[in-house]
């Protein structure tokens, strides 16, 4: 079966530099490549929801020079992918408190959303300064100001960045580390989790179809017999 939804925590772009003995950001932009080969399988193969782990709340512990060179590298990705999105019924979304994002990005999510919103091939969601716990303050904080009743689980999971899309079926994270770190702990409840120690730059279609393969022969019981 092939998961309808499928999330990443794109894991290991510095060790695949430090292997090669490359400066750190040229293993975000050989990530990139690996985003672009991961898109283009997961379309193929049927998916219709992929939700990418880009940039968290806690990577601004990073220096300055690599987060504004995530943010140049994000910002020509949007801006390269805009004809691409549009051929194959690409919709692009995005997570996160984008608030304390470049401003100029910003305008460039916000018409990519426009641009492709009415098409319904796959969603691509980026989650930008985003964080499982942050989405979740975020989201009571809104409840609060709107004093809510009513339907409290219903109105919670409106409230939450991903308000409309389905949880992930399953949670792909590369480079051989084996935690979530902070990446969408609500909506994880049932997700299936794949660990795979190939570094993100080297990530492919290879890779999605045998995390997709392992999915299938899972038995999935959300709880019941
Ligand atoms: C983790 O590797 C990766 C990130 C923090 C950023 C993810 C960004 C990309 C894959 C490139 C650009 C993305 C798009 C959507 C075009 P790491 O730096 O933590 O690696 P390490 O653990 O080996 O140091």
């Amino acid at each position: 079966m092939i998961p309808r939804h499928i999330a990443i925590i794109m894991d290991g772009n510095g060790r695949w530099a430090k292997e090669k003995k490359l400066p750190r950001v040229k293993g975000h932009a050989a990530g990139a490549e690996a985003v672009r080969r991961t898109v283009e399988a997961c379309r193929e193969m049927g998916v219709k929801w992929l939700t990418l782990y880009a940039f968290s709340t806690e990577n601004w512990k990073r220096s300055k020079t690599e987060i504004n060179f995530l943010f140049s590298l994000l910002g020509k990705f949007l801006a390269g992918e805009e004809k691409n999105m549009l051929k194959n019924g690409i919709r692009f979304n995005a997570i996160g408190d984008l608030s304390a994002l470049p401003e100029a990005l910003v305008k460039k999510i916000t018409a990519l959303k426009k641009i492709t919103g009415e098409l319904d091939g796959l969603t691509l969601t980026l989650a930008l300064n985003y964080g499982s716990r942050d989405e979740i303050i975020r989201a009571v904080k809104k409840l609060l100001a709107a004093r809510l009743s009513g339907d409290v689980e219903k109105a919670f999971e409106d409230a939450l960045d991903t308000k409309g899309m389905p949880d992930p079926d399953i949670i792909i994270r590369s480079s051989g580390e084996m935690r979530l770190s902070n990446f969408l702990l609500y909506q994880a409840a049932y997700s299936e989790l794949y660990f795979t120690g190939t570094l993100w730059p080297d990530f492919g279609k290879d890779e999605i179809q045998k995390a997709v393969k392992s999915y299938s022969a899972r038995n999935r019981r959300f709880g019941g017999y």
